[in-house]
């Protein structure tokens, strides 16, 4: 059987209902080399507390429902990954504040090519900045407009 047989096979079996309605994001994890640095510096950042540890996992809740679960990979390099963070507008200074007494660099660009600037896209201010494991942070006020 080749490939696109067992595919079309496939998708015979899974049966559609159309669009799926109630499905929501409810955790992700973020790998680290520490878990509780990165932890506790996205979480000094954004103005959030880390809860109890779960198993392997040291969680962070945001506002949505949706929890950070930070897992510890010390022995294997840390895959970067893209995380961005919806904030209210009047925490945005407060934010970038912190991330400057961190002496982290902030940058308008996803690409990190225009630092010390905060972008202001979609009627709003955003800026990126890397976490200790290299994962690319975004803080945005506006979320993007798609369409
Ligand atoms: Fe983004």
């Amino acid at each position: 059987m080749s490939h696109n047989q067992q595919d079309d096979q496939r998708s015979h079996e899974v049966p559609s209902t159309g669009i799926a309605s109630g499905v929501q994001l409810n955790h992700t994890v973020v790998c680290a080399k520490d878990r509780q640095v990165s932890a506790e510096f996205i979480a000094l950042v954004l103005g959030l507390e880390i809860s109890a540890p779960f198993g392997p996992f040291l969680p962070i809740d945001l506002g949505n429902g949706v929890t950070l679960d930070y897992y510890q990979l010390s022995d294997q390099p840390i895959q970067p990954q893209h995380y961005a963070f919806l904030v209210p507008d009047d925490q945005f200074d407060t934010m970038i504040a912190r991330l400057e007494a961190l002496r982290v660099t902030y940058y308008a660009d996803p690409a990190h090519t225009d630092p010390g600037h905060v972008n202001r896209l979609f009627g709003g201010r955003g800026a990126y900045f890397a976490d200790p494991d290299g994962h690319n942070m975004e803080i945005l006020t506006r979320p993007y407009i798609r369409s």
